[in-house]
């Protein structure tokens, strides 16, 4: 064969391997959607557009008497049997169950915020946050997370993520900026492709394929401080910018994951120039659906619709005629399918309007095979044996180590050697899983301490890493360090989500700022680790310090942390955020004036 057959051969492989990788697009299922709406009665069609939180369901047979479409564990919302594997799987397949007792026996998409993992259940391997994945630069390694994900959210039963978040959050004080991969919307856009693909696959219909769902459209990282809470914050607040910004910062996520054949969006609580997202077509509907062509569905946020006007209904007309097609209704589920019918009755919002939302709705329900009668909708029970475990948990440590920045090595005091006489470990968050892990894992908001078992702290990593000889001691306070070959100090934020995380000051807490001077005290080489949810104004604590690692929220596997404070592999991470010297610093970005951060986007040391 000569060369130029060879090449030609290998174009055309190449060209028929990635028409195969590339998903079948949503509306080539319309054909199987049409005869089905077309038996669709009004209330039918108005349950698929409808989810309440499992949580606020009373009677379970609600689900055949309105037809509910889908079901959502929010953030808190655990079965009332308890927290296990066991109980979740339970509680998805009785709620999926009630779905055959009607006339279509149109099952129920069941949503959760797996947003680092199957975050909500014990149990589950923990991931770093979006911002620690985007410091890994590595998308290939992004996809492989969101599939591990994805296997454990499908051992519940569950088929929906409210995931990947692929938010540009331009001002770091934002409660929500661990959500988001990067402050540079081209990482962005990069590593949500990616994350739709891990969590998809290349065919919806797999049944480890899970629904992902960008969010929150659009624009929700751009609000501008003072917008929200009383002046006091920046979450669900306004994002003041003209559309060709927009489009250029805010919207480049969006276009990959739509590239990617995401299956849902879930448009923000945020305003853009005043107007609630939820409530605007030109957003929803001309630039989404018409201009970027997603043929998925909208869901909106938890309650979301309630803030697009203060009467409700007419709040519900705005936001369907708007381009709304599922509305996260946790509590208010049958006010809103009263309210949608009337409206419907009184010609506010058109049938046509209806059906395209149920449409989209179907579309992505014959997509996953939720359609196929030959196959069970119940959870597959023997996916539970890789649930949490240490195959998925090797994925999870591989996040963290690449995650990992290293901002300042002094000395080459890293890496550690594991034959150290004795490494003192200091620092509240250094035996603290659920300050490592941070914010929506096990409840909404998160919380300190031992949250989920099957984890290690930095703390347990260290010692399990040493060589046999090697003592290691530990206080919290980071005092009793006099004599130690080295110490380890873990400090940074405790846990928190969304508008509670708004904050106008990201100085260290003063425990962390002693834990660090006590442990400097004793007059040995310092290694601090910051977990944190965004950069930190460190202040004196970089000068005390002989190293600084940010490794931001990384989850369950703390011993990815040890391997790279012992050199068995190499920090490779990167800023995906600019750090700022100080809090004048924040909210600035290439090309702005007096724009000077104290280690720039793209900063990172190594060994
Ligand atoms: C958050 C969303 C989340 C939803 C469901 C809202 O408070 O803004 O990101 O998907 O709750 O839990």
């Amino acid at each position: 064969m000569n060369y130029s057959r060879c090449s030609r051969v290998a174009a055309l492989l190449g060209a028929a391997l990635s028409a195969a990788s590339q998903p079948k697009p949503l509306s080539s299922f319309d054909a199987q959607v049409k005869p089905l709406l077309a038996r669709m009665t009004l209330a039918e069609k108005i349950g698929q557009m409808t989810q309440p939180d499992q949580e606020y369901i009373k009677d379970p047979t609600d689900i055949e008497n309105y037809f509910v479409g889908s079901i959502l564990s929010g953030g808190s919302s655990d079965p009332k049997e308890g927290n296990s594997l066991q109980a979740w799987t339970d509680l998805y397949d009785r709620l999926q169950r009630h779905t055959t007792n009607t006339r279509l026996k149109i099952p129920i998409l069941y949503g959760v915020d797996a947003v680092h993992g199957h975050n909500n259940i014990l149990g589950a391997v923990i991931f770093p946050h979006e911002i620690g994945l985007g410091a890994t630069r590595n998308a290939a390694l992004v996809e492989k997370v969101e599939r591990v994900t994805a296997e454990e959210v499908r051992a519940t039963g569950i088929q929906w993520a409210f995931a990947p978040c692929v938010t540009v959050p331009r001002d770091v004080r934002w409660g929500r900026t661990y959500e988001g991969f990067s402050e540079d919307p081209q990482l962005v856009r990069e590593m949500a492709g990616a994350a739709v693909r891990g969590f998809q696959g290349t065919d919806l219909a797999s049944p480890l394929a899970v629904l992902a769902c960008a969010k929150h459209y659009a624009g929700d990282g751009g609000t501008a401080f003072g917008s929200a809470h009383g002046g006091r914050g920046l979450d669900q607040g306004d994002t003041r910018v003209d559309e060709a910004t927009l489009r250029r910062i805010h919207l480049q996520g969006y276009i990959a994951a739509v590239q990617a054949g995401v299956g849902s969006i879930m448009p923000s609580y945020s305003s853009w120039n005043g107007v609630k997202v939820s409530g605007n077509k030109h957003l929803l509907t001309e630039i989404l659906k018409q201009g970027l062509g997603f043929q998925g569905f909208l869901i909106s946020d938890y309650n979301a619709i309630d803030q697009v006007d203060r009467d409700y209904k007419k709040a519900i007309g705005i936001s369907i005629n708007a381009g709304m097609d599922m509305a996260m209704v946790p509590t208010k589920y049958k006010e809103f399918i009263a309210d949608l019918k009337q409206l419907v009755d009184e010609g506010v919002v058109p049938m046509s309007r209806i059906d395209d939302a149920v449409t989209r709705i179907l579309r992505v329900k014959f997509a996953m095979g939720l359609m196929d009668q030959n196959r069970s909708q119940l959870a597959d029970r023997s996916l539970r044996k890789t649930f949490g475990s240490a195959e998925h948990r090797l994925v999870a440590r591989e996040a963290v180590r690449q995650s990992l920045v290293l901002l300042k090595n002094r000395n080459k005091v890293l890496p550690m050697k594991k034959t150290a006489a004795r490494i003192h470990v200091g620092g509240k968050s250094a035996d603290d899983l659920g300050n490592q892990c941070g914010g929506w894992t096990i409840d909404w908001q998160g919380k300190s301490g031992d949250v989920t078992p099957g984890g290690t702290t930095v703390l347990a990593a260290i010692r399990k890493a040493v060589a046999k000889g090697t003592q290691v001691t530990f206080s919290k306070d980071g005092t009793g360090a006099a004599g130690a070959t080295v110490g380890v100090v873990v400090i940074g934020e405790l846990p928190y989500a969304e508008g509670d995380g708004d904050r106008a000051d990201l100085a260290l807490a003063q425990e962390d700022v002693d834990a660090v001077a006590n442990m400097k005290a004793a007059g040995i080489s310092v290694v601090v680790i910051l977990f944190s949810g965004r950069p930190m104004i460190l202040g004196g604590v970089l000068d005390q310090a002989d190293a600084v690692v940010a490794a931001w929220l990384p989850g369950t596997e703390g011993e990815g942390i040890a391997d790279v404070l012992f050199g068995d592999f190499r920090p490779t991470g990167k800023l995906s955020f600019a750090w700022p010297r100080s809090m004048a610093q924040v909210a600035r970005h290439p090309g702005d004036k007096d724009y000077d951060p104290l280690f720039a986007f793209g900063y990172g040391l190594s060994y």
